[in-house]
C-alpha cells in the first residue's frame, strides 16, 4: 500500500487591491478630516462598512487598518526593519529630540529602553508606593475638607506630582507647579495629524509645543548642572541613573540625550496615566453597587495608620479589575501605528512599502468576538474563571510585543495609589454623567468636560 503525502500548499496571498477601500475622501488629504474629528467613530464606522481589514488615505499616505488578535499579533511581532514605529510617529521627534526613542536606530532605541525600564521594574517599584502616597497626600491636603474639582486637571496634577518625584527627583518636583503641567499639555496638543506630514510646519500649536519643550529642557538643565557640579548626594531616581550612564563607547551620555530621554519617558507616562486615572475614577465611582466592596477592600488591605506598600497595592484586586475595565473601555492611546519599511503581509494581504499600518485598542476592545457583552462595564470579566484579558492580544491598552509599554507596572501603582488615598479619605461623587471620551488632547482619550468630582472628608470611624 503506497503512502500518499499531501504537502499543504501555502495560503494564497491576496493583492493590496483586494483590501476594501473606504469610499469618499477628498483628493490628497483623503479621510483626514473625518479621522481628525473623531478617530474612533471614523474607524468604527469603517469597520461596520468594510469589515476588520480596510484601507483609506490620510495626508497623502496610504493607511491600512486591521482589527482582531491575529492582526494585532502580526503587527506587534514584526521587526522594526519591516514595520517601524519611529517612521509612523514623526510628530514625536520635536518632543523627544533628535536620536531619542523612536528617532534612534533600533539598536540604540533598545539600549535607551532597557536603561529606562530598569527604573520601572521590581526593585524600584518596592520603593515608590510610600513616596507616591506622601505626594498624593500633600496635593489633596490643599483641596480642603470638601468641595468640587474638575476630574481631569486634578488627575493631571496628581500624576505629574507622583511621576516627577519618583522618576526625576525632589528638585524637579519642587519646580513643578501647575505651570509645568500646562507645559506638558502644550506639548501634547502638538500631536496633530499635520505632524504626520511635517512636524515643523509653522502652526501655532507646533510653536507652543516647541516653546513648552524648551522651558522643560531649561528646568532639567538647571537640575542637571546642580547635580553635576554640586555636593555629592545619593539620588536614587531615573534622572540620576541616566546621568551616570555611559554610551556603548564608554563615554558619559550628553546632557541633551539625558534631557531627551527624560522628557520622552515623562511625556509617555504623564498623559496616558492622566487619561487612565481619570477613566478609572469614572469606572470606580459609577458602579454604585460596587463602592461598598471597594471600600471594604481598602480598609482590609490598608488598616488605618498603615502606609501603602507594593504588596498592598498589588493585593487590591477589585480596584485592579476596575482599572483594567477602564483600560478596555477607554484606552488612553486609541490608535497605534507602524510604517512598512519592507513589504509586509497582513491578514493574508500584501501591504506595500510606505503604508501606515494602524490598529486601535479602542475599536478592538469592543469586538463581540473579543469580550463578552463588550459595551457593558463589567470589572468581573477579569475575575477567576473568566479572565478575558488573558486571551493573547485581546486587551492591548498598553500595546504588545517588542514595543509594549515599559511603564505599565509603574502606572498601575500610581493609579491605584491615587484612588486608594482618595477613597479612604473622602466620600466621592462624580457629576456630569454620562461621561464620553474627548480627544481634544491630541491622540489621548479623556472624559469630556464637565466631569466634576465632588468630595467630602469621611467622618472618623
Ligand atoms: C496608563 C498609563 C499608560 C498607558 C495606557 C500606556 C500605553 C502605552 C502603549 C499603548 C504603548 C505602545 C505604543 C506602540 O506600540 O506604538 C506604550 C509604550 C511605551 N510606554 Fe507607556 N503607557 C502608560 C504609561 C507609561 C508610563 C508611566 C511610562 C514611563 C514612565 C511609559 C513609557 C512608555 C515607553 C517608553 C514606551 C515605548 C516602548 C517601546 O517602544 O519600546 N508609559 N505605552
Amino acid at each position: 500500500m503506497s503512502t500518499m503525502i499531501h504537502s499543504a500548499s501555502p495560503p494564497r496571498l491576496e493583492p493590496w487591491s483586494a483590501i476594501p477601500a473606504l469610499p469618499g475622501g477628498a483628493p490628497w488629504i483623503g479621510h483626514s478630516v473625518a479621522f481628525g474629528k473623531d478617530p474612533v467613530a471614523f474607524l468604527s464606522e469603517g469597520r461596520r462598512h468594510a469589515g476588520d481589514l480596510f484601507r483609506f488615505r490620510m495626508m497623502g499616505q496610504q493607511v491600512v487598518f486591521a482589527c482582531g488578535p491575529r492582526a494585532h499579533e502580526s503587527v506587534f511581532k514584526a521587526e522594526d526593519s519591516v514595520l517601524n514605529a519611529g517612521d509612523a510617529y514623526p510628530f514625536m521627534k520635536p518632543i523627544f529630540g533628535p536620536g531619542i526613542g523612536f528617532d534612534a536606530e533600533p539598536e540604540e532605541m533598545d539600549r535607551q529602553m532597557s536603561l529606562l525600564a530598569r527604573h520601572l521594574t521590581s526593585t524600584h517599584l518596592q520603593r515608590y508606593p510610600t513616596i507616591m502616597e506622601a505626594e498624593i497626600e500633600t496635593c489633596v491636603q490643599a483641596w480642603g475638607d470638601e468641595g468640587e474639582i474638575d476630574l481631569v486637571p486634578a488627575m493631571a496634577e496628581l500624576v505629574a506630582a507622583v511621576s516627577s518625584r519618583c522618576l526625576l527627583g525632589p528638585e524637579m518636583r519642587r519646580n513643578m507647579g501647575s505651570d509645568t503641567v500646562g507645559l506638558y499639555r502644550d506639548m501634547a496638543k502638538g500631536l496633530r495629524l499635520a505632524g504626520l506630514l511635517n512636524p515643523g510646519l509653522p502652526l501655532p500649536a507646533f510653536r507652543r509645543r516647541d516653546r513648552a519643550r524648551r522651558r522643560i529642557a531649561q528646568e532639567l538643565q538647571h537640575v542637571i548642572d546642580t547635580r553635576r557640579n554640586g555636593p555629592n548626594v545619593a539620588h536614587q531616581d531615573m534622572l540620576q541613573a541616566l546621568l551616570e550612564s555611559r554610551t556603548t563607547l564608554g563615554q558619559p551620555v550628553s546632557d541633551e540625550t539625558v534631557i531627551g530621554m527624560t522628557i520622552a519617558t515623562t511625556f509617555a507616562g504623564v498623559h496616558n496615566s492622566t487619561g487612565l486615572a481619570s477613566w478609572a475614577g469614572v469606572v470606580l465611582l459609577e458602579q454604585a453597587d460596587m463602592l461598598p466592596q471597594l471600600l471594604d477592600e481598602q480598609h482590609r488591605i490598608v488598616p488605618a495608620g498603615s502606609p501603602l506598600t507594593a504588596e498592598r497595592l498589588h493585593g487590591m484586586e477589585l480596584m485592579g479589575r476596575c482599572i483594567r475595565e477602564a483600560e478596555r473601555l477607554y484606552p488612553p492611546t486609541m490608535v497605534l501605528m507602524r510604517k512598512a519599511r519592507k513589504p509586509f503581509v497582513l491578514e493574508g494581504h500584501h501591504v506595500p512599502v510606505g503604508t501606515l499600518v494602524m490598529i486601535s485598542p479602542t475599536v478592538a476592545h469592543r469586538m463581540v468576538s473579543a469580550f463578552a457583552d463588550p459595551e457593558r462595564c463589567d470589572p468581573a470579566r477579569y475575575a477567576d474563571g473568566r479572565q478575558e484579558h488573558l486571551r493573547p492580544y485581546n486587551l492591548i491598552g498598553f500595546g504588545g510585543g517588542k514595543h509594549r509599554c515599559i511603564g505599565r507596572a509603574f502606572a498601575d501603582q500610581e493609579i491605584k495609589a491615587i484612588w486608594s488615598v482618595l477613597l479612604r479619605r473622602f466620600d466621592l461623587r462624580l457629576l456630569g454623567a454620562p461621561h464620553r471620551p474627548s480627544y481634544s488632547t491630541a491622540l489621548i482619550s479623556e472624559p469630556s468636560a464637565p466631569c466634576v468630582l465632588r468630595y467630602r472628608t469621611r467622618q472618623r470611624g
